[in-house]
This record gives structure tokens, sequence and C-alpha cells, in this order.
């Protein structure tokens, strides 16, 4: 600075040179701008030419036409001085040259001389933008060449001092270029390689100006260039490809998947939103997030239905145009075991016969699991019970076959239950009822309520009356179970069984067709049958035991006085009998059984009541005294024979006794008149007698030996009695029968010998409770009507006495004593 003022000084010098030769002097100073207060600009008074002593005295003053008082004299020196600082951009801007008019006035005299100030520029301004930041937005699809017009900058100085020259920062994409409009330079930018925002957002650049002053001085702006984003990139996925798994049995809204597309461009352009592609079928499955990608699950999937869903994804961008990018999804959907196995019934005969045989085809069943592998595998069983199995056939196929007898009346209908199970972990379980009924086959009997009936029937009672009512029953069903009741034919006594009683055939109640005579018929075996409508039918039999009971309705008859010459009967007796004389015995029988046949005598009217005893029950008629020579010879009893019956029945038989003297010949004639009655039957006669006489005695031996064992045994076993069924024993063939009524005491025995007695005939024999065992009375045949149809009736009534036997043993006793017979007759 120094040395440049010293510089100045000696050019000031050279310009004093030429205003000093005018008279009113005109004086130039050239300084520059700038200059510090009190700097010299020049010695005014010598350059005016005048002694410095005198400068007081003139009064030499200075005046400005500006009116600024830029400059000063010093009055002692005489020289002109800065007062101010000139700042020459202030003072004169860009004029050149900027020259200061200044008046140094004198008095004493007055003179005025001009003095010229040329303030010469110093590079004292840097050039400069109105504003150092400058924002240019350019879009990232100009061409190269584009020109964007920047502001110029300003510099104060002038000339050399002046704005120069523009730089720009070092860059890629752009160049500057100044074009010079009207003396003005003026940059613009020029865009030399396009833009892309996607690599690139903004550009910084510096632009400088630079003036031509030495030194140099600069001014900067910094330029930004924003590129604006042009929708020039599509959307792109992470993947093309995505692929995932899921069960089948996910929840609904549950993520599965997430797709995700970039777009690099900005703002809308870069703003994506998803969408299934069109033509994409499993909308219906799945929802994708238009914002975010995530694929859910929307309905519920089936890995049955769909193992596999195959879709694509378009990503688009908000920019105009539009842009798109495409992905595809696979999902594989997983087998869990969510399908229960399914019992399929493909065919079903029901009902089945009760007869089908063991391994008889009832139903067709298959299984389905629609499940994969292990869940698909499913195993079918039958609940354990009902006589059926699971026979298996080809796979998932079984036949429900019988596997044991069926019985409808035990089980007319089975529930049969299936069960299934898959292998799945949990298993799955399913459960099916087959109901099969069983129908009826006619292999049921009628079974009649008892085995045997008995039945007790009055003699005389009405005919067409119930005398018992049997009844069957069939467990089988409908027709099957239908029943019929018919009486087998038999015999009884050569009539059919027929001809005494019917059954009503849909109720079984028997009937009697006649009134039954105890004395013609005591029971009647009937075996009815029971039959069912089945077809083939089937039947049972029952026996029907009719037992007819007696009553009292045959009064006694006398057989003995015979009164068949007479109404009277004749006996004689010697007058020297003793008390006791036995002078006849009165034999009387009476049809009837039991208690009705229990005969009483009695001596009812006598011509000497003293002389004469009727024993009450063997009807011997003995003196009670000795006959003495007052009595009459001739005696009249009326002797009166009574049953035991209700109501009773009596009779009476009217005797004669003669009393002789000098008789002595007791015996009666009746073996005579007998022999001589019926000569043809004399010898059988006599036969039977020695056979019933041997039977007899060997009865009694065996009751005896019975009763002995009975008592032992029924010590040890209770049952020692005869069960009625038992007790008959026949043996048509030898036309001998003897029939044990073993109700309680024995009542009667039948001695019946058919082709050996042409004529029908009866040994009564009775035994009268009181009576011993040696009254034993045989009785000649009789022919009296009253007896033809009771004939061979052995009457043994044995006292009373709990006698019992074991059935077996009077059976076998029965045989043998029937064989003992047979060799007589
Ligand atoms: C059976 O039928 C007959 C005739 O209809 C009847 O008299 C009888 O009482 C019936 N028996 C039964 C046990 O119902
Ligand atoms: C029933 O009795 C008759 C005659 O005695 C006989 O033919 C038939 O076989 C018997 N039926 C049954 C089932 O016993």
């Amino acid at each position: 600075m120094e040395s440049l003022i010293f510089l100045m000084r000696i050019w000031w010098c050279c310009v004093f040179i030429i205003p000093w030769s005018t008279t009113e002097a005109q004086i130039r100073y050239t300084i520059p701008e700038e200059l510090r207060e009190g700097s010299v600009v020049g010695n005014i008074a010598k350059d005016l030419g005048l002694d410095v002593s005198k400068i007081i005295d003139r009064k030499l003053q200075i005046a400005s036409e500006t009116g600024k008082q830029y400059f000063a004299v010093d009055v002692e020196k005489g020289d002109l001085t800065v007062n101010e600082r000139i700042d020459r951009e202030d003072v004169c801007g860009y004029n050149v040259p900027c020259v200061l008019i200044l008046q140094a006035v004198l008095e004493n005299p007055l003179q005025m001389h001009r003095v010229e100030i040329e303030i010469q520029d110093i590079n004292d301004n840097a050039p400069s933008f109105k504003s150092n930041e400058r924002v240019l937005n350019i879009p990232e699809s100009f061409n190269s060449g584009a020109k964007f017009l920047l502001e110029s900058a300003i510099d104060a100085d002038v000339q050399s001092n002046s704005l120069k020259s523009y730089s720009l920062s070092i860059n890629d994409h752009f160049v500057l270029n100044v074009k010079t409009q009207d003396g003005v330079k003026i940059p613009e930018l020029v865009l030399k390689q396009p833009l892309d925002r996607e690599k690139q957002e903004a550009h910084k650049l510096i632009l400088t100006a630079a003036d031509g002053g030495n030194p140099v001085r600069t001014g900067t702006c910094e330029i930004t260039v924003v590129v604006l984003d042009i929708n020039d990139n599509a959307p792109e996925f992470e993947k093309p490809f995505y692929e995932t798994v899921v069960d089948e049995n996910e929840t609904n809204h549950k993520e599965i998947v997430t797709v995700k597309a970039i777009d690099l461009d900005e703002g809308l352009n870069g703003k994506i939103e998803y969408f299934f592609a069109d033509q994409t079928p499993d909308t219906e499955l799945f929802n994708i997030n238009q914002q975010t990608g995530a694929i859910t699950v929307k309905k519920q999937l089936d890995h049955e239905k769909a193992s596999l869903h195959k879709f694509d994804i378009v990503a688009k961008d908000k920019g105009n145009p539009q842009m798109e990018g495409h992905c595809s999804v696979k999902i594989k959907v997983n087998d869990v075991n969510d399908n229960a196995p399914d019992i399929i019934i493909t065919s079903l005969s029901s009902p089945i016969p009760e007869n089908s045989t063991n391994g008889t085809v009832v139903s067709l069943i298959s299984t389905k699991d629609a499940d994969l592998g292990e869940n698909g595998k499913v195993k079918l069983t039958l609940a354990p019970g009902p006589p059926f199995r699971l026979s298996p056939t080809v796979s998932n196929h079984y036949a429900l076959v019988t596997n044991g007898p069926l019985d409808r009346e035990n089980y007319p209908e089975y529930k049969i239950e299936l069960n299934a199970v898959d292998g799945g972990s949990p298993p799955l379980f399913s459960r099916k009822t087959v109901i099969i009924s069983i129908s009826d086959v006619n292999d049921n009997p009628p079974i009649f309520t008892e085995k045997s009936y008995t039945v007790y029937a009055k003699e005389n009672s009405a005919q067409d009356s119930i005398l018992c009512s049997v009844s069957a029953h069939d467990p089988d069903l409908g027709e099957n179970a239908k029943i019929s009741y018919s009486v087998l034919d038999s015999k009884v006594k050569d009539v059919p069984v027929s001809s005494y009683i019917y059954i009503n055939s849909e109720n079984g109640s028997i009937f009697n067709l006649q009134t039954f005579d105890y004395e013609k018929i005591k029971v009647l075996n009937i075996i009815v049958q029971a039959k069912d409508q089945g077809s083939p039918s089937l039947c049972s039999n029952a026996t029907v035991h009719v037992f007819i009971l007696d009553r009292n309705d045959n009064a006694p008859a006398v057989i003995y006085p015979s009164t068949s010459m007479g109404s009277v009967s004749h006996q004689r007796m010697p007058r020297s009998a003793k008390a006791g004389h036995l002078v006849t015995k009165v034999t009387a029988v009476d049809a009837d059984s039991g208690h009705n046949a229990w005969l009483f005598y009695r001596l009812a009217e006598a011509t000497d009541a003293s002389l004469f005893s009727v024993n009450l029950h063997t009807g011997e008629v003995r003196t009670k005294r000795a006959v003495s020579e007052h009595d009459d010879s001739s005696q009249r009893l009326y002797i009166e024979i009574k049953d035991n019956g209700e109501p009773i029945q009596s009779t009476t038989v009217t005797v004669d006794i003669l009393i002789e003297d000098g008789f002595h010949e007791p015996i009666s004639d009746y073996r005579l008149k007998t022999t001589e009655d019926n000569k043809k039957t004399g010898k059988i006669t006599l036969y039977l007698i020695i056979s019933l006489g041997t039977v007899s005695v060997l009865c009694i031996l065996t009751f005896f030996t019975l009763v002995v064992k009975c008592v032992k045994s029924s010590i040890v076993s209770s049952s020692c009695c005869i069960r009625r069924t038992d007790s008959g024993y026949k043996n048509p063939n030898r036309n001998l029968q003897i029939q044990l009524n073993t109700d309680g005491p024995i009542k009667y025995v039948e001695v019946l010998g058919g082709d050996m007695m042409s004529q029908s005939q009866s040994f009564g024999s009775y035994l009268s409770p009181m009576s011993e065992f040696s009254d034993l009375t045989l009785i000649k045949p009789s022919s009296t009507t009253n007896f033809t149809d009771t004939l061979n009736t052995l009457d043994a009534s044995l006292p009373d006495s709990a006698w019992t036997f074991e059935s077996q043993q009077v059976r076998q006793k029965l045989r043998w004593l029937y064989s003992e017979l047979s060799v007589y007759i």
C-alpha cells in the first residue's frame, strides 16, 4: 500500500505541469479512492503559485460543488488533504472518469481557481449474486442439451475491476455456457447427460463469478438441481416366485405369505398396491392386503378338494401412466386329519330268516376317508354282542355275515353298531347302527301249558258243558303261532273218544257230548293236539285224564239170597241150632263205588227180633240165642241194605226162615245153583277164582313189601307216591287189563278179560273197611243188567291207611302180577 501511494505521487507530479500555465489556473489531481483521512492530495498553495506565508492572509478556501467536503486545506503547509473517505462507487457509480470539481477561493484580491480531482477505481468490490442459493427443478426425463438460465452476478467496480468470468464446479451432468447480452454476461446451465432421479435425487453445483482486478475477487452461488421423478420404473417383486405350505385346517385371516414389490419411483409413482391377477380362480379362498401384500386365508382350505393353489399377483403403482409388475404364488395345502371316516351301507337285506346258516351275508359295507395316508386308513369294527362278524373283502369293503344261530323268539331285532376309526393322530371316529330284523320261521311247536291235564267230571252232569280248557302257546309269529286244537281219535272200550267229547278248535275248551255214567266209564284218556298253521306245521300233544266222579245213583242190589224165584228168599235151619248159628248171609252189591258202595245191613223187621241178628257189615244172619221148642217154625226177616252215599240209597230183602226139626244140613245150595245156571262159563270161573285168589294174596304181599320199603325209603327221599298216569297198566293184546286207581288208597282194581268171556261178566269183590282179609268173598257172575258194562270190577277197598307207592315199583309188581295171571288164563 505504501509503495502504491508513492507511485501515485510520481504520477501526480506529471499532471501538475499542465494547468499551471494558465492565469486562472486550473489544477487537476488524480487520487485513488478510499484514501485515509488526512492523506495529502497535493500542495495547492505551491501549485497555485502562492507564498505559503500569505495563505492565511488571503484566506484560501476550498468549496465543493457537491456540497460534501471530501477535502480540506492545511493552511500552514498549503496542502490539500482528504477530509473524508471517498468511495468512488458511491460518488460516481459506473461513470468513468470520476472527477470531483473543487473551487479554490482567495481574497485580497479575490481569485478563483478550478481544481479537478479525478477519483480512480480500486478493486474493492467482489462480484456478488443476488442470492447465494438457487434451486432448479429439472424432470429426469429431460434430454441432454436442455438449457437453464442462471442469474448474473454484479460487481460494483468498473473497467478492469469489473466482472470478468463465470465458472461451474465440476460435475457429470452440466456444463456452463456464458452468453453476452447488451454487454452483460449471462451464465446458463446446459444438460450434458440425462438425469436419473433413482440414481441421484439432487445435484449441488457452485457457480463462481470472478472480476478482472488484481488480485481477483470472486462471488459464488450454490445451485441445487432437484431431479423431478417421472414414472419410469415399474414395480418389481423381490422374488418372481413365492412358495409356501399351509395346513388345511389353518384358521381364517392367518397370514401365510407376504409378497413385496419395490418401485424405484417416488411419490405416487412409487406407491404400490397389490392385486390378484385377473383370472385367478382362488380369490374366494385367499385375501391379499392391497397395501402390505400379505396373503391371508379367507375361507377354509380343503386338501381333499385342492392340494395346491397357484395364482399371480400384480403390483401396480399410482403413477401416470400406471406401471405394474407380476409374480406368481404357489400354496401347497398340507393334509390334516380333518375328515372322519365314513361308513357306507352298500346293501342291507333285512329281515333275514332266523334259520339263516352261519356266514349268511346280511349287508355289504364300505368305508371311506377323504384324508391321505395314515389319516385316511380306516379300521372298521363291530361292537361285541350280536352274532355277526365282519368279513373283509377287497380293501375297505366288508361283508356283514351271521356268526351264530339266530333266534327270533329271543332276539327279534339286532342293533349292530359299526365303529370306524382312522389312523390319524388324534384319530377320528364315526359310528353307524345297522338294524337287522329277524323274520320268523316255524321252528317252535305249540307248547301246552301242562303236559297232562287232570279233570274230574261228575257223572250225570249235563251234556255240552265244559269239562276243561287246554291251552297251548306258540312263540312263533303270525300263522306260525296260530294254533288249532283237535282231539286225536282213540278208542275207549271200542267207542271212539270223539263220541264222548269234542274240542273247540280255536280256544281248546273241551265239552262233553253225552252225560257220563261212572258205572260205565271211569276214566277217559284223551290226547289233544295243538297244531300251528306254519308250513310245515308243527304240533304237540298233551293228555287229558278225565276222571268221572261217582255219584250215588245206584241202590244196593241183593245178590244172595237169590230172589229170582219170587220176592222172598226161603232158608232153612235146624231147631237144634245154638246161639250164634249162621243162618244165612245176605250179600248185596252197589254199582257205585267208594263210599257210595259201602253197604250196611240192618234187620228192619222180624217175626221174632230176639232170635236173629244181622251183622251190620257182613250181612250174616245169626241166631242170638238157642232156638227153643216154643219158637215158631216159620220166621220172616226184613233186612234193609243201605249204602253210604249221599243221598242214601237202600233196598230190602225179605228172608223166610223155616225152622225144621232134625235138619242137619246147614250148607247152602247156591254153589249147585250157579253151576246149573251157567255151565258154559263154570270152568273159566273156576280158573278165575283161583287166579283172583292168587292175585289177591300176591297183591297183599306186594303191598306189604312196598309199604315196608316205602316207609324205609321215604325217610331218605320224600317222594313215595304214585302218579296217576303211571298207574294204569294195559296190555290190550292179551285182553287183560289191570287198572289200579291209586288216588290215595286203592279204590279199585279192574281185571278185564274180553275174548275169553263171551258175555260180559263181572266179579265184584269188595272189602268193606271193617271186614278182615279172610272175608274176601267170591261172587259168581251175575247177569244183572245193571252190571253188564261194569263187569270185571274188582273193588278192593282197603282199610284207611296212608298207603303210598313208588310208581316204578308198582309198575314192576303189576307187570309181574300180570304175568302170573297170564299163566292161568
Ligand atoms: C271257547 O269258545 C266256546 C264257544 O264260543 C265258549 O263257550 C267257551 O267258553 C270258550 N272257552 C274259553 C276258555 O274261552
Ligand atoms: C301225537 O300223538 C300222535 C298219536 O299218538 C302221534 O302220531 C304224534 O306223533 C304225536 N305228536 C307228537 C308231537 O308227539
